[in-house]
């Protein structure tokens, strides 16, 4: 079976679904159930026996061990992480518990479980790490884009604990020869996402009849790939992607934000008119720059294609309407994560007991 980490938020929960749907193997599932953590995203598995989830930290290296011992998992595929550039600004403190002291210890406790396993076991482990293009930095506009041998630049505090994270999975495949595989990827977007990031927020915004915050000038770059494009890179990765290897995924399409907001806009406009006729890009309203605002990012993802044979199957066009749809078909799911009423379910379910298995 598989180990997930953070697998009850966006893009681990979309990894889950998609991984039970096609395959036999069960998943384990270890989430904080922080804010960004919903099981209500996992609902179509209740009662589903091929998924455990438990509730608990990565850095809870005691609860860890016992997971490994009692499930014994041929792989860890390891989502956790705070992941929102904005609150590492406003408190980087929880990006450094997680992403990089929860990282040591998960990966402290996954070295003593993997030096006691023999043979076949031992050699076909795997500890898959999810991380993210912003480590390289800022690219200018005429620069040629992240390839795997780019130097690491962060730049917020999100982007700073995540290199960190990513240097200590590369020390311990160096260091112990643990199996490790590393996936940097670009921007994702689609079903599930938390409203707290620029497509799902236009989109909830917009039907609210809110404002479209856009930072600055909108000219900043992103490299955006449907979030199911990311999980069939994870899978082929973990499939026949080679240990102590770096791939990087994305999606060959850049676009600038503003953009990205009219589109979203145009097609509400076609999808769930205004009822006054006017258009949604009349909420848009340019806003204070986010702090060491990255100006681009782009991803080379020519490796994972060249060596794995992977390459996103969405077009942007096609990805994007498909969220919109979502969005417009789910707005329950969007009501009850911004009112936090899944948060007090999971309270009154769990409880506040730490390692509790639904
Ligand atoms: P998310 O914020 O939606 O979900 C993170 C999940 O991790 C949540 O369910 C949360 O409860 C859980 N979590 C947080 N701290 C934990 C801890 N200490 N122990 C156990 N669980 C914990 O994030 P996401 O957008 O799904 O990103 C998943 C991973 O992919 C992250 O590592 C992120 O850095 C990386 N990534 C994200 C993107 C993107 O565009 N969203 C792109 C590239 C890489
Ligand atoms: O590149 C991969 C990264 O993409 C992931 O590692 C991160 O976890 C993920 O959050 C995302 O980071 P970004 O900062 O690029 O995503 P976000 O959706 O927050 O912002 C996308 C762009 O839109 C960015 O340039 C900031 C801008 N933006 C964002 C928000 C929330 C706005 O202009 N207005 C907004 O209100």
């Amino acid at each position: 079976m598989l180990l997930v980490t953070g697998g009850a938020g966006f893009i681990g929960a979309n990894f889950v679904l998609d991984w039970l749907a096609q395959s036999d193997e069960p998943v384990v599932n270890l989430d904080k159930l922080t804010y960004a953590g919903n099981l209500e995203t996992l609902a179509p598995l209740n009662g589903n026996p091929r998924h455990v989830f438990v509730k608990g930290d990565i850095g809870d290296a005691a609860l860890v061990g016992e997971l490994l011992r009692t499930h014994k998992p041929r792989a860890i595929i390891n989502f956790a992480a705070e992941s929102h550039v904005d609150r590492s600004i406003h408190g980087p403190e929880d990006f450094i518990q997680t992403n990089i002291v929860g990282t040591f210890h998960l990966l402290e406790a996954v070295r003593a479980y993997w030096g006691g396993l023999i043979g076949d076991a031992k050699k076909d482990f795997r500890f898959l790490h999810v991380s993210t293009d912003e480590v390289y930095g800022s690219l200018g506009g005429d620069d040629a884009a992240f390839t795997e041998t780019h130097r690491y630049e962060p730049n917020s505090p999100y982007s700073a604990s995540k290199a960190a994270s990513d240097h200590l999975v590369r020390a311990y495949h160096h260091t112990y020869g643990l199996p490790v595989l590393t996936t940097n990827c670009s921007n994702n977007y689609g079903p599930y996402h938390f409203p707290e990031k620029l497509i799902p927020l236009m989109i909830v915004n917009a039907l609210a009849g809110k404002a479209l915050p856009v930072y600055g000038d909108g000219m900043q770059v992103r490299d955006w790939l449907y979030v199911k494009d990311h999980c069939s890179a994870i899978r082929r990765v973990l499939e026949a992607g080679r240990p102590g290897e770096v791939y990087n995924v994305g999606g060959w399409n850049e676009k600038p934000n503003i953009d990205i907001v009219h589109t979203v806009c145009s097609l509400l406009d076609e999808m769930r008119p205004r009822t006054d006729g006017i258009s949604y890009k009349a909420q848009i309203a340019h806003v204070t720059d986010r702090p060491g605002h990255d100006r681009r990012y782009a991803i080379d993802a020519g490796k994972i294609q060249r060596e794995l044979g992977w390459q996103p199957a969405e077009t942007f066009d096609s990805g994007i309407r498909k969220t919109v749809d979502w969005y417009l078909r789910n707005a329950d799911w969007v009501t009850h994560v911004q009112s936090g009423a899944y948060r007090e379910w999971t309270d009154l379910h769990y409880g506040k007991v730490e390692g509790a298995v639904a």
